[in-house]
């Protein structure tokens, strides 16, 4: 990889949750474009070959995606032309112009029956469109051999657009009484923290080492739904009252995993990142998100 000093990245999705998080933490040492939808839509592979060809970044970081979860059964086409075809797109043009792809994927991969954190090794059992758009994600970059890094993370929040923690926020202050998930397991990650913990990773000289190896990065840490909930509102000083429910209390279309939290411990260890647990990046995420409310 070229000298910290002179890397160029390209960030997808920049308009995203993730986009916005990786703009919020990035070092000044990186020279890098945050690509919206609108001016680069990666769905295109004639205009992902033009912009990686006519811009050379050393790194791409792929934080573009289809992320409407119950909507992708009825949008079938469109989760798999931003989750599958844009993904290959990418790696094609990484490959082809020498650019570093680091490729963002889900925990919702996994539904199979586990009862502790998921590491790297654990087969993946996508259930519905959305987690196998993703899966297929997944493959286009193996099959396409550009050297790349895949990132699996798990339950996004932060003080960017529309997420957990702000609908809980909004909700709380709405409703009398709010009815959250009990029986789903998983942990919450601030991508604050996954942006820079990226940033760390496209640092990394051995980040550019070749074929594409797949990393789990989420905070620390296992919780529920309803725990979640109730510790977003503790710390916002929000005092309705939430009441646990089970999954078939909430039907929606697409079902979710009962435990799918990730260890990212392989992450911590080959980057030095010290991964802290999500009730202390919660706090951080709701004092920047009073800020932001002004
Ligand atoms: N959010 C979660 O809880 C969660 C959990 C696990 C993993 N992930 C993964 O984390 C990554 C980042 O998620 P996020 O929460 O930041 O999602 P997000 O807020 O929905 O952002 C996704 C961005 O991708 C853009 N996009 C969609 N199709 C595109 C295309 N064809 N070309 C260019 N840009 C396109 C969207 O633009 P428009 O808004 O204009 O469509 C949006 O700005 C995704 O890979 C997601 O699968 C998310």
């Amino acid at each position: 990889m070229a000298d910290r000093q002179q890397i160029r990245v390209l960030v997808t999705g920049g308009t995203g949750q993730l986009g916005l998080s990786l703009k919020k933490t990035q070092p000044e040492s990186f020279s890098v474009s945050y690509a919206a939808k609108a001016t680069l839509n990666i769905e295109d592979s004639d205009t992902v070959e033009t912009y990686v060809k006519n811009n050379k970044p050393n790194v791409i970081i792929n934080a573009a995606a289809y992320t409407k979860v119950d909507l992708a059964e009825k949008e079938k086409d469109a989760a798999f032309a931003a989750n599958e075809k844009a993904v290959a797109n990418l790696a094609q043009a990484a490959k082809k112009h020498g650019a570093f792809l680091v490729h963002i994927s889900t925990d919702f991969l996994f539904h199979g029956s586990f009862n502790r954190p998921i590491d790297e090794n654990q087969m993946v059992q996508p259930i519905g469109i959305y987690a196998q758009s993703k899966a297929a994600g997944e493959r286009a970059v193996a099959e396409s051999g550009a050297p790349a890094a895949i990132v699996r993370t798990s339950w996004l929040y932060s003080e960017f657009n529309a997420n957990f923690m702000k609908t809980m926020l909004r909700l709380g202050r709405e409703k009398s009484e709010l009815r959250v998930i009990a029986d789903q397991h998983g942990s919450p990650t601030y991508a604050v923290d996954l942006a820079r913990a990226l940033w760390q990773l496209v640092s990394a000289p051995q980040a550019n080492a070749g074929t594409p190896e797949i990393f789990h990065f989420s905070n620390y840490g296992v919780t529920t739904w309803y725990d979640f909930a109730c510790a977003i509102l503790e710390l916002a000083a929000i005092e309705t009252p939430v009441l646990p429910i089970l999954t078939h209390e909430y039907p929606v279309p697409t079902p979710r995993p009962a435990y799918s939290a990730l260890w990212p411990r392989k992450f911590s260890e080959r980057f030095q990142w010290p991964v802290r647990h999500w009730r202390r990046a919660l706090s951080e995420a709701i004092s920047e998100h009073k800020i932001l409310e002004g």
